[in-house]
């Protein structure tokens, strides 16, 4: 159970010291003051929802090596999640994240309650607009305007320089890009890349629902993802043509069952017609009972960590 910042921190399995936990919005506000006060002069933010892997391992990495004092967020965030999406069954290990972010030299955990963020009568909430349209705005309505909502409440509440986001959820990326640019936040949205597991399945807090069987079979989306590349590579610029390549290509699985393969302009999700620049092919399909997501630059370099 989260605990109070005040509270003594505890030693984790590494012999590193887990974070204090901030529960309340008045801690972590007055855990960053303090900090500030300290001469923190770049706070970093992470948000995440828990069940830590090493994508989200990677983010503190990174916000570690360039941030002061650095807070991550856990928080399974309600409103993202549609009706019959797995909000109830969300995997959660409290526990181990702590000691995990205690071994990436976290400095604040921020775990609040459903209620401390969503209080009996809150309900404002952020319209992200055309972006919503595209790829997985289609078939999960609301969720990215919770997700924007919930990011713009923890952006206010922590108030960093920097803030970070995994490339594997690049429509998120772009609405937060977005998000922070129309309403003027002033904080540096940074994007690191993808972290895949040895066989090329993007990492995910979901892929624990895939059964032994699936697993195996969902490296489809990877290997689609990599055809186009390849594709590209060889010359090919036609996104009709590429298209049809990684539907085949996911098609071809009888335990994968398609639901989009797009080529699109990684700022604004909007499909491209000829491949030339920066270009993201993005798949998604369902295997067994979880829907899984991946994306690719189709013209290589484009990976790093950065603005
Ligand atoms: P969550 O799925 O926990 O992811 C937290 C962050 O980790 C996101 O920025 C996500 O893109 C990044 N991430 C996940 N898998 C990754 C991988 N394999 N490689 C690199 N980065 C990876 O995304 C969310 O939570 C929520 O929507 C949130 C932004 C916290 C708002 O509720």
């Amino acid at each position: 159970m989260p605990v109070n910042p005040s509270e003594q921190s505890k030693t984790s399995a590494t012999g590193d010291i887990s974070p204090p936990v901030a529960v309340t919005i008045d801690d972590v506000r007055s855990a960053v003051a303090k900090a500030r006060s300290e001469t923190a002069i770049r706070v970093g933010f992470v948000p995440t929802m828990g069940s830590f892997h090493e994508g989200h391992l990677s983010l503190m990495r990174s916000a570690r090596s360039e941030c002061d004092f650095l807070v991550v967020s856990i928080f399974v965030n309600p409103i993202q999640f549609g009706a019959g999406e797995d909000y109830d069954s969300y995997p959660e290990d409290f526990d181990r994240d702590l000691s995990q972010a205690g071994d990436q030299g976290v400095d604040l955990v921020f775990a609040p309650r459903s209620a401390v963020m969503y209080p009996p009568g809150n309900e404002t909430r952020i319209d992200v607009g055309s972006i919503d349209n595209a790829l997985c705005g289609k078939n999960r309505p609301g969720h990215f305007q919770g997700v924007a909502t919930v990011v713009a409440k923890f952006f206010n509440i922590i108030r960093p320089e920097l803030a970070y986001f995994g490339q594997k959820d690049a429509q998120q990326v772009a609405v937060i890009r977005k998000m922070a640019l129309d309403l003027d936040f002033d904080i540096e949205i940074r994007v690191c890349p993808i972290v895949r597991e040895k066989d090329g399945l993007a990492m995910s807090s979901r892929n624990s629902y895939l059964t032994e069987e699936d697993r195996e079979h969902a490296t489809a989306l990877y290997r689609a993802l990599k055809g186009a590349r390849d594709a590209v590579a060889r010359g090919e610029t036609s996104s009709r043509k590429i298209k049809r390549h990684m539907k085949r290509s996911l098609g071809e699985n009888f335990k994968v069952e398609y639901e989009y393969a797009r080529i699109v302009d990684p700022a604004t999700m909007a499909p491209v017609e000829k491949i030339e620049g920066k270009v993201l092919a993005a798949v998604a399909a369902q295997v067994g009972k979880t829907r899984l997501i991946d994306n690719m630059f189709l013209t290589p370099g484009e990976d790093l960590c950065g603005e």
